[in-house]
Formats: C-alpha cells, sequence, structure tokens
C-alpha cells in the first residue's frame, strides 16, 4: 500500500507555535506530512521562501519525536504540487470562524481544480487560537514579547531581522 502523505502548505512567514500544533497533531494521522512553503509573489514577506523554509526545518529538527516529516518550497498552484507528490490530503488550520470564509473558497476551488485529494481542517488548539504569523510580525517589530507565539529559533531570525 502506498504512503498515506498529507501536504501542509502555507506561507509560514514565520512558523508559529500554531503552525507546529498542525504538524504535530497531523504527524499522528498521516504516514508522512510535507511542510510546503509556498512562494507566494503578491505577498511582502518579510523572510525569503529558502529562509522559511530553513527556519521550519531546524524547529522540525528540535522536536526530536517528530520524525515523518519533510519540507518543500513550491511556486505555481498549490493543487499541481500536491498532485506530484502523491498526496491524499492538503491541511490546513482553522482558528476563528473569521478564517473560514477563506478556507471555504479555497478549498471549493482546489476541489474544482482536481479531485485527486481531499482538505481536511484541524481545529487550533485552544492556547494557539489567536496566534497569527501576521501580528507576530507586527508585535515584534514594535518591541513587544512574542516569545509565547513563535519557537525560539524562530524568535532569534525575527530579531537578526531587527539588526
Ligand atoms: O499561509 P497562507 O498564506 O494562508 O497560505 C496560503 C496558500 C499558500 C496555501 C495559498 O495561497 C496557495 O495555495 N497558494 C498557491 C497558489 C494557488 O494554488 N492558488 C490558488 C488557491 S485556491
Amino acid at each position: 500500500m502506498s504512503k498515506k502523505i498529507a501536504v501542509y502548505p502555507g506561507t509560514f512567514d514565520p512558523f508559529t507555535f500554531g503552525h507546529l500544533d498542525v504538524v504535530r497533531r497531523a504527524s499522528k494521522l498521516f504516514e508522512k506530512i510535507i511542510v510546503s512553503v509556498a512562494e507566494n509573489k503578491n505577498k511582502n514577506s518579510l523572510f525569503n521562501i529558502n529562509e522559511r523554509r530553513d527556519i521550519i526545518q531546524k524547529v522540525i529538527s528540535n522536536e526530536h519525536e517528530l520524525n515523518n516529516i519533510e519540507i518543500k518550497v513550491f511556486s505555481g498552484l498549490l493543487v499541481d504540487h500536491v498532485n506530484d507528490l502523491g498526496a491524499v490530503a492538503v491541511l490546513r488550520g482553522l482558528r476563528a470562524l473569521s478564517d473560514f470564509e477563506y478556507e471555504f473558497q479555497m478549498a471549493g476551488i482546489n476541489a474544482r481544480l482536481s479531485n485527486e485529494f481531499e482538505t481536511i481542517f484541524l481545529m487550533a488548539s485552544e492556547n494557539q487560537q489567536f496566534v497569527a504569523s501576521r501580528l507576530v510580525k507586527e508585535i515584534h517589530s514594535l518591541g513587544g514579547d512574542v516569545s509565547s507565539f513563535v519557537p525560539s529559533i524562530v524568535l532569534g531570525h525575527l530579531e537578526s531581522k531587527k539588526k
């Protein structure tokens, strides 16, 4: 039987404890999770795509129980990337109701483009409900403490961007 692979796509600018929570929980449900970092040219990202990939790689390597995770980058359509990998699912985290409309639209469009995988939503854990990359960047740039939102590796990279 082929391995059940799930792709967890995102911009991950930067990777937060919310993202890590999704990876941890999904890693128990699938044989392999591929965290796929999107190029996303429309978004003005703080970290470039290779930086984002390398940061996630470091965070995951530090989590010793996570041994079925791979990190990749992609540009172009998510559906093509997912089908190239032979994945059976796309994972997305859901926080509040405000996430729903965008996620609903994306899942619907992706389903129209390809029927070879399912989009599966994991509800954010209670203590990660409010974590958002955009706010982490804003708080950090204004001198606020983001250590409860991002792994220390990410914090270090945020610090070095500031210098
Ligand atoms: O972390 P984000 O920014 O919410 O992730 C959004 C992402 C990267 C999953 C989405 O923008 C995406 O799939 N981009 C790839 C291009 C694509 O397939 N666009 C059509 C989506 S319906």
